[in-house]
């Protein structure tokens, strides 16, 4: 027997406010068709004034212990990856702590960009599997919405906002691939790509600053890289690309959801795709497509799901679980 962190549940939160592209023709040279085109995104929620991350993530915490009918106070322990935590410290994922009433347990945030998710996964899978904690809420939470430079076309039509959680729970398990729960995950990085994807604003110059991107480059690592860390995932878990029923990528742009498929010689029926919905937002693009593929009836118990992201850093990296 082996310990497996297991998901029994899983939520999201949209913000109420949905911005079709149609929105950004009067301010910026661009169209409904280009935007469609280039990226697969139609439309996209923006958070109301005042309303944050960390406010958006509780109430996506809130909706996956409901799904898993636990308790705040069933949680050891809360990762929360984001790239736009409220304020520079404390973490995002202590005031979730707090507005949860959680009175135990700990609480970080994971910051990797758009691979967060996977990141946060990750980690909190380790901290299960070496007897840390039993119970981990596992949140991608972002308001990119407060760092897009608004005369940016190439940028600031492609993000969104929004929230997605996972409760992940220790369970005995057999020790095979047919077990429930993480089987294997990836994750990678490499610093001299950083000026691709970045924010230019921090701690260094005393402002938030804006998001700024080479868009076609960050393209081409993409496809190469997810392909490449999914399939390296699989191999980990002694499975290989036809085990899988659904891919649930990072939804950044359609046609690097599809390359992705493509190199994979997995067909779009098994993909999960929520992109032209929600564009992208980072870190909580996976959790919100869990979610979402969830409710729509395509990810079912005992499904093999493979997730796989990249993005600033550049970071990147694949988790490989049984529903
Ligand atoms: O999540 C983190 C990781 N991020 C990503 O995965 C994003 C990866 N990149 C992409 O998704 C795509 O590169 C974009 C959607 C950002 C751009 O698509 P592309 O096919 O790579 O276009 P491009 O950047 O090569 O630009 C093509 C043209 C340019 O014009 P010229 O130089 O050919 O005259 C741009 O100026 O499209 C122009 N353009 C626009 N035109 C209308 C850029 N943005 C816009 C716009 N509307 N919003």
């Amino acid at each position: 027997m082996i310990c497996r962190a297991v998901v029994t549940g899983v939520g999201h939160y949209l913000p109420e406010r949905i911005v079709p592209n149609s929105a950004f023709e009067d301010s910026l040279e661009t169209t409904d068709a280009w935007i469609r085109s280039r990226s697969g995104i139609e439309r996209r929620h923006f958070a109301a004034e005042g309303e944050t991350t960390s406010d958006m993530a509780t109430h996506a915490a809130r909706a996956a212990l409901a799904d898993a009918g636990r308790d705040p106070q069933d949680v050891d322990a809360i990762v929360l990856a984001t790239s736009t935590a409220d304020l520079t410290f404390p973490s995002a994922a202590t005031m979730v702590q707090a507005n949860l009433g959680m009175t135990r347990g700990f609480a970080f945030d994971i910051q990797a960009v758009c691979a967060g998710f996977v990141y946060a996964m990750a980690n909190a899978n380790a901290l299960i599997v070496s007897g840390q904690a039993r119970r981990v809420l596992v949140i991608g939470a972002e308001t990119f919405s407060k760092i897009m430079d608004w005369t940016d076309r190439s940028t600031c039509v492609l993000f969104g906002d929004g929230a997605g959680a996972v409760l992940l729970e220790a369970q005995d398990s057999a020790g095979t691939k047919d077990d429930r729960g993480i089987l294997a995950t990836d994750l990678n990085s490499d610093g001299n790509f950083r000026d691709l994807l970045y924010v230019d604003g921090g701690v260094a110059t005393r402002t938030t600053g804006y998001l700024r991107m080479q868009g076609n480059q960050v393209f081409r690592h993409a496809v190469e890289k997810l392909a490449e860390t999914a399939e390296t995932a699989l191999a980990r878990a002694g499975l290989g690309a036809d085990d899988v029923d659904w891919i649930v990528p990072h939804q950044a742009n359609i046609r690097i959801i599809q390359g992705t498929a493509r190199k994979m010689k997995l067909p779009m029926e098994r993909v999960v795709v929520t992109v032209q919905d929600h564009g992208n937002t980072s870190a909580a693009s996976i959790p919100l497509a869990l979610s979402v593929g969830r409710d729509r009836g395509q990810i079912r118990p005992g499904d093999l799901i493979v997730t796989e992201a990249i993005g600033g850093g550049l970071a990147w990296g694949a988790v490989v679980l049984r529903w």
